[in-house]
């Protein structure tokens, strides 16, 4: 099987007190777009085994580890385990979304594997015991089972569809060139005094369901919608990624966001001539940038090979 394993961005992340949980993680609400590019790249083969499971992952990024610590490793133990059945399976990641950079190429990968398995498995798994499988591989891991924008609460193991469709656009993602931790980015926002988390995500969702409020041009609304609490306190972290952020504003994008908990960061283009104009003047100050759009179509293709 070959599939792609599309990156997402948050369009708002509102991360709230960490003793709201006796888990030691952060209730988050945020609403979750995927892109079809950067996308990561799985060529899965799976075969009956006789005596016991065994599973091999192998990756053209060789700083990735191969093991356990791997999510598509950790992703198909699980199913393997959950279904009590005898197989070989081997895993050949290609990755082409940054990692440590928000986002969530790890965790996309490992749904990749989830739902490739339980296709081959003719749906094995039901929808609910996937995603408590895929919540405990990583607190990103659901909203990739999700084929559209989601609302994503909880620690990210709670997945809301949408009741609205979200007209297409169009941005750029630069890659400042240094990775975030998500743990020390969680850890640097618990450090802030007296944090008052926003609750953008609400107020967007409400904007978007408002037929009225949709303007011709859907950036529009998304320039002064977006929002991620980890922004502030990671720009003053990182005096790199506040850089960048401050060279794509100048560049002219309507918005600049920073994805998850970082490094990488978003640029809201007008349309896609404005997304070209933004990487033609940019090319200059970043060696990793691209052109994104929220279009899904063929983002989550399952072939046979
Ligand atoms: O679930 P995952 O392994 O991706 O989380 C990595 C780390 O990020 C956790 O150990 C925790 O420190 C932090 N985290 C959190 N709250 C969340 C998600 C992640 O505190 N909702």
């Amino acid at each position: 099987m070959f599939l792609r394993a599309p990156c997402k961005i948050n369009l708002t992340l509102d991360v709230f007190d960490k003793k709201e949980r006796t888990d030691g993680y952060h209730n988050i609400d945020s609403f979750v777009v995927q892109f079809r590019e950067p996308a990561d790249e799985l060529r899965i083969h799976i075969k009956p085994a006789s005596d016991r499971n065994s599973i091999k992952v192998t990756c053209n990024d060789s700083r990735l580890p191969v093991d356990t610590r791997n999510l598509v490793y950790r992703a198909a133990d699980a199913y393997l385990t959950h279904i009590d059945s005898l197989f070989n399976i081997e895993i050949d990641l290609y990755k082409r979304i940054p990692t440590e950079a928000g986002l969530g190429g790890g965790s996309s990968d490992a749904a990749a594997v989830l739902r490739a398995l339980n296709n081959y498995f003719n749906q094995k798994v039901e929808p609910l015991e996937l995603t408590a499988m895929a919540a405990h591989i990583g607190s990103d891991v659901p909203l990739f089972l999700a084929e559209k924008p989601v609302r994503v609460r909880g620690r990210g193991e709670i997945i809301e569809s949408l009741d609205f469709e979200l007209p297409v656009f169009w941005g750029i993602l630069v890659h400042p060139g240094i990775g975030v931790s998500t743990p020390h980015a969680y850890a640097a926002l618990d450090a802030v005094p007296n944090r008052q988390p926003v609750t953008s995500t609400e107020r967007l969702l409400s904007r978007l369901c408002d037929k009225k409020e949709i303007p011709i041009n859907i950036s529009e609304l998304l320039a002064t919608g977006l929002s991620n609490d980890f922004e502030p306190v990671v720009l003053t972290t990182y005096p790199d990624i506040a850089k960048a952020h401050e060279i794509i504003v100048s560049a002219g994008a309507l918005r600049t966001l920073l994805c998850g908990s970082g490094s990488a960061i978003f640029g809201l283009a007008r349309d896609l001539q404005h997304a070209n104009q933004l990487v033609d003047i940019l090319t200059v100050n970043f060696s990793s940038i691209m052109i994104v759009s929220s279009s899904y179509p063929d983002a989550f293709n399952i072939k046979q090979i």
